[in-house]
């Protein structure tokens, strides 16, 4: 979502827009939109709300909601804010600008215009337009592949992003050469499969992990996300011989712990099999850290399968799991499966997973105390001036105080940890 805001940005810089410093100055407003659960949806509407009241105090500002909300809902979206000028959708960012200045030259026929058509040149979106601003000058995310071949029960992804399309790998090594020439010095591939890359040519992310380590100027090397079922031997050990460029984390969403939940879910692997490539990985690369996705309360699942999971976190032990209580979506197959189940329920589990982990998470970090880490340096520390932040290679959040700046890489000695983040000092001449 970051990245193609950034694309919507430079879409619109090129017909002469400049980015304003908050909605309230802005002449055009665009809400980029989520709706992998519900509430991330009613989130938009309570907010397109908030946004009515600029609309009503400046009736000439163009308002338009874009992503994934604007892909599912299409012109329903006007029907409930009918103050909403235009909808664009997850792959029409590039007719973006043409509708906005009609809309701001007062064309009345482009008012209440829904583009939700699912191009598939929407992964050709001209690199050297993207405005990387939000994310900074450290790390740049490069899209490689858009949408998703799956039907997992639960995800609303196939219908708001469409199906898999895959960019030309040289088109792909070009953006990452632009990127060096740039100054940034990590970058991170992008998709929903991430590992279902595979170009026109037949090459796969496997070959392009390799290519782009031997890239003089990117030092990381990220990708994400990876289907289990995807995580072939051949890109293990890709990835391999992609080290040490290749950062020492991987996010590998297992959903839950039960062979049972899982084939309810279409997820096309069972337990054992995601502890074989968690054992794969880690054979070949001992150092690999990983995070996981977990929904918890998916319809059927029982106490016993709910153990099943918090037994997979403590085997495999996770750095990082962003866990979440099912969310019925529309038009997803899970909707005729079982009967939901009831919010109490979801909610005490993903509580009691939520601690579990943090204990996990707590005692893991608690291995970098006394080591010297590499920081790429994102940033200050949005909680603390003072201090800077950046990322080691396993993704650990790092707060350190001393001189430095945005993209520098740092040896930080650790001193503390949490659960979440580690904090040290910058070592002198390392
Ligand atoms: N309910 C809850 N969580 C979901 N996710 C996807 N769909 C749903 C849903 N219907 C979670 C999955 C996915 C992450 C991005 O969001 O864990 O990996």
């Amino acid at each position: 979502n970051v990245l193609d805001a950034d694309k919507m940005a430079g879409a619109l810089e090129r017909h002469g827009y400049v980015r304003a410093g908050s909605a309230v100055d802005a002449d055009v407003v665009i809400l980029n939109t989520c709706s992998i659960r519900e509430k991330a949806k009613e989130k938009v509407f309570s907010e397109l709300g908030r946004l009515k009241e600029i609309k009503d105090l400046r009736p000439e500002v163009v308002l338009g909601v874009c992503g994934c909300v604007a892909q599912q809902e299409g012109e329903a979206i006007f029907a409930r804010a009918p103050y909403v000028d235009f909808v664009v959708g997850t792959r029409a960012t590039a007719s973006l600008p043409i509708l906005v200045d009609r809309l701001r030259a007062g064309d009345e026929s482009a008012r209440h215009t829904a583009d939700t058509e699912l191009r598939n040149d929407s992964i050709h979106f001209p690199f050297d337009q993207i405005r990387r601003e939000i994310t900074g000058l450290a790390k740049a995310f490069v899209t490689i592949i858009e949408g998703c071949n799956h039907r997992c029960t639960f995800c609303i992804v196939p219908q708001t992003r469409g199906s898999e399309v895959c960019r030309d790998m040289d088109g792909v090594l070009d953006e990452v050469r632009s990127l060096v020439a740039k100054g940034f010095r990590e970058v991170e591939f992008l998709g929903q499969t991430v590992n279902a890359y595979r170009d026109v040519h037949g090459r796969t992310l496997g070959d392009l992990l390799v290519a782009t380590s031997l890239i003089d100027g990117i030092e990381r090397i990220r990708f994400t996300t990876s289907h289990p079922a995807q995580m072939t031997d051949a890109l293990m050990d890709a990835m391999a011989a992609a080290r040490p460029k290749l950062c020492s984390f991987l996010h590998l969403p297992v959903q839950s712990g039960s062979s049972q939940v899982l084939r309810a879910m279409r997820r096309g692997y069972h337990r054992e099999a995601y502890l074989a490539k968690i054992a794969g990985l880690r054979e070949r690369m001992p150092e690999l850290s990983f995070g996981t996705d977990i929904i918890v309360g998916f319809p059927t699942e029982t106490e016993a399968d709910f153990q099943q999971t918090l037994s997979l976190v403590q085997e495999v032990g996770f750095d990082m799991v962003y866990s979440f209580a099912y969310s019925v979506r529309p038009g997803t197959a899970a909707l005729g499966l079982a009967p939901d189940l009831p919010d109490e329920v979801k909610f005490e589990r993903l509580a009691r997973l939520n601690d579990f982990q943090k204990e996990i998470q707590a005692r893991r970090n608690q291995r970098w105390i006394g080591r010297d880490v590499e920081v790429l340096v994102e940033g200050p520390n949005r909680k603390n001036a003072r201090e800077w932040t950046g990322r080691t290679s396993e993704a650990r959040w790092v707060h350190f105080q001393g001189e430095s700046a945005p993209g520098r890489v740092e040896t930080v000695r650790v001193a503390q940890v949490s659960a979440f983040s580690l904090r040290g000092e910058i070592v002198v001449g390392a």
